[in-house]
């Protein structure tokens, strides 16, 4: 990766998409809400790159933008102008029918609010990104459940877990299904510090295989990230690798 005015831009060896892999990179992203009182910037002009297997943060103060730019990378909102491409695909301007099929297949989500379904228990709220789970994905879902301190609600409805409980059982849906990006907003907002660690620990464990970008105002869960962008005002203002507390 390289820096070019306080912004990354791709690498040269990305340039052509065979090597491109499923990298993802953004150029000019810029999504405002027009109001009848005001047109609020909530991200500008955001150029970045993040590598399949790089665990990226997003942090910056309240009302920055972080959660707006990760909802437009993870094509959750679509960008006023501006371009997501993941590998050679360009996302940002696929069909709404070509995004969903490519979201299902290729990403996970952890939102602030766990969301999850309430007619369903919690190991069967995990299985929900699978198709047609198998036993050797209800093992998988049990041991990240209990990776996370919550196997035994497994047959519990949600309605019966505490938020703490929701949060940490929403974080295995995300990572279930082995997504090839994996974006979290807030992890660990409402958790204590050692069930933070905990969730943090698993989430990283989704660089095995993909990658994860995580937006938080808490700098610290960030210690192993490979790379940390941070926000202002809407804008990319520095991004830089967090100095190792454990190295
Ligand atoms: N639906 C919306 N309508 C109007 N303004 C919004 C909306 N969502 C967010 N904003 C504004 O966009 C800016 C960025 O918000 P957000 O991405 O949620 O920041 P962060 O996640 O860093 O707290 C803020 O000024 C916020 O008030
Ligand atoms: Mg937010």
């Amino acid at each position: 990766m390289s820096l070019q005015n306080g912004h990354l831009a791709p690498d040269t060896t990305l340039d052509s998409p065979a090597a491109a892999g499923m990298a993802l990179q953004a150029q000019g992203l810029t999504l405002t809400y027009v109001t009848p009182r005001a047109t609020t910037y909530a991200v500008r002009e955001v150029t970045l790159s993040i590598n399949e297997r790089d665990f990226a943060g997003i942090v910056g103060p309240s009302g920055s933008g972080k959660s707006s730019l990760l909802y437009l990378l993870a094509g959750l909102k679509t960008a006023t102008s501006g371009t997501v491409f993941l590998g050679d695909f360009d996302y940002s301007h696929a069909s709404a029918t070509e995004r969903l099929d490519f979201r299902r297949q290729h990403f996970g989500f952890v939102f602030q609010q766990p969301f999850l379904v309430p007619y369903l228990n919690v190991l069967e709220n995990v299985l929900v990104p699978i198709e047609n789970p198998d036993t050797t994905h209800k093992q998988r879902a049990l041991e990240l459940l209990d990776r996370l301190g919550v196997v035994d609600l497994a047959p519990k409805f949600p309605n019966e877990c505490s938020g703490g409980e929701r949060v940490r059982v929403a974080t295995a849906r995300g990572i279930v299904h082995r997504p090839t990006y994996l974006f979290v907003d807030e992890p660990t907002a409402s958790l204590d510090t050692a069930t933070g660690a905990r969730v943090m620990k698993t989430l990283q464990s989704q660089c095995d295989h993909g990658a994860l970008i995580v937006v938080t105002h808490d700098l610290e869960i960030l210690d192993e990230a490979d790379m940390v962008f941070r926000m202002r005002d809407g804008a990319l203002v520095e991004s830089f690798q967090p100095q190792r507390l454990t190295a």
